[in-house]
């Protein structure tokens, strides 16, 4: 029988085929990102460096050995790679439950080609189970809270949490997601939001994702 941590190794060794030889690759945060860094480990020669969408994540590539670039420093990228918490056909994602949603759409806007890794558990019809997370400025907190409600959602405050960048995470539960771009856009509208989770104008290129039978290669 497989665990999931199989599925999530299976799917980190597949995305080292679309790394390309001397460059420096995105990478993404989270336990199934952390698969990726140690795979991309086995390759560090073949590689320029990368560059990080968390601390956690700069930490882990530098404790391989890999160079971690800022990414003003490094420009444009030829492919990022991370998971997400959920994910349709249409490769529309909610990210985040990482807290690193900010610094990942920075990295993933500035990248050619978005490899998104995941385990079968990620794949949804309709996105929004999964609390949405978006990062807000902290003296906004209340007042964002109180238009997420009008939006429907039902905002909790990740409590003892502070994002890379010293902001606070609202988490939204009750969405039922049906147009992700138009939503994606409407949140990001809100005075006082940073980021929100929804990964949807910038879709994933390609999801592998993990099953018992294997890794599934899926593009929109
Ligand atoms: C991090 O902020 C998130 O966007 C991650 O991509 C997400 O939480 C996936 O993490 P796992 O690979 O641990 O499920």
């Amino acid at each position: 029988m497989m665990s999931q941590d199989d599925l999530k190794r299976a799917v980190a060794k597949a995305a080292i085929e679309y790394v390309p030889a001397d460059c420096i690759v995105g990478v993404g945060t989270g336990s199934t990102a952390n698969f990726f860094i140690d795979e991309l480990a086995k390759i560090r020669h073949k590689i320029r460096g990368a560059v990080a969408s968390s601390e956690a994540s700069a930490k882990r590539l530098q404790g391989h050995g890999i160079e971690v670039l800022s990414l003003n420093e490094a420009g444009d990228l030829p492919v990022y790679v991370d998971g997400a918490d959920e994910i349709t056909r249409h490769m529309h994602m909610v990210k985040g439950g990482g807290g690193a949603l900010t610094r990942e759409k920075i990295v993933a806007a500035a990248s050619k080609k978005f490899i998104c890794v995941c385990d079968a558990s990620k794949l949804v019809d309709v996105l929004g189970k999964f609390p949405l997370p978006v990062e807000v400025i902290p003296m906004a907190r209340s007042s964002v809270a109180r238009q997420l409600a009008a939006l429907g959602g039902q905002p909790k405050l990740r409590e003892g949490y502070t994002t890379d960048n010293g902001n606070i995470i609202l988490d939204v539960h009750g969405l039922q997601i049906m147009n992700p771009v138009e939503l994606e856009s409407a949140l990001d509208h809100i005075a006082g939001v940073v980021t929100n989770g929804l990964f949807a104008r910038r879709a994933a290129d390609v999801l592998l994702l993990g099953t018992p039978e294997g890794v599934k290669t899926m593009t929109a």
